[in-house]
């Protein structure tokens, strides 16, 4: 294990919020400036904790609404020694346009986001016609947006936002973030239903 790591992990990774109208201070969140990434809907953190295991030279922090999914990645992070793991539980596109500070994600992972697959709830999905403005609000310069889905027609809809905006441009996921599978993810490929994955970066 890194000691010096180990030494610096505090004794919750979840983020208290004094406010929901100021956004983070992200010096006050981690110890370490470096690269951020964030994880919409992280769940029980299974990528994520793995997946910041294997990056330590950057930062990350899942979103997650669910009290007992963001109190695994705590507990995961924390067994894991992960200095530079965090989470917030609030509601996704809220952290985006409110509490993240404009340009600071280099990444953003929305991996396997409920898919409303009734007509008249697909409101509720995530990634629609919005959704490129305010991941373009979030993003540094070359930031990415990854996506991946069980859900053929979500991921339709995920890949015409994304293609009808003029800010981003589609790019292969690397091979070593594809590898790092999400918990959803394991159960559909076991079930036989592969994952459909896209990727977008900023033109600027
Ligand atoms: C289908 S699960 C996928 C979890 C994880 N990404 C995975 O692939 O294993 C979707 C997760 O997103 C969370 N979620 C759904 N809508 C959300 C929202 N608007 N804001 C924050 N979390 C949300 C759910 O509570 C759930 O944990």
């Amino acid at each position: 294990m890194n000691l010096r790591a180990a030494e610096s992990v505090p004794a919750s990774l979840l983020v208290e919020l004094d406010s929901i109208v100021e956004r983070l201070m992200l010096t006050q969140v981690f110890t370490k400036p470096q690269p951020l990434e964030v994880e919409l809907g992280c769940g029980d953190a299974s990528f994520l904790a793995e997946y910041a295991r294997q990056n330590p030279g950057r930062n990350f922090i899942g979103v997650e609404r669910l009290l007992g999914r963001i109190q695994k990645l705590d507990r995961k992070g924390r067994r894991a020694g992960l200095a530079n793991l965090r989470g917030v539980r609030i509601e996704s596109s809220y952290f985006l346009q409110y509490l993240l500070p404009p340009n600071a994600a280099a990444a953003l992972h929305i991996y396997f986001p409920d898919p409303w697959p009734k007509k008249k709830h697909r409101r509720h999905r995530l990634i629609n016609e919005a959704f490129p403005g305010l991941a373009r609000a979030a993003l540094a310069p070359g930031g990415v947006v990854y996506l991946r889905t069980d859900d053929a027609d979500y991921f339709g809809q995920m890949t015409e936002v994304f293609g009808a905006s003029q800010e981003f441009q589609k790019i292969e996921t690397p091979g070593e973030l594809a590898a790092v599978l999400t918990d959803f993810e394991r159960d559909f490929n076991a079930q036989g239903t592969p994952t459909l994955r896209a990727a977008y970066q900023l033109n600027r």
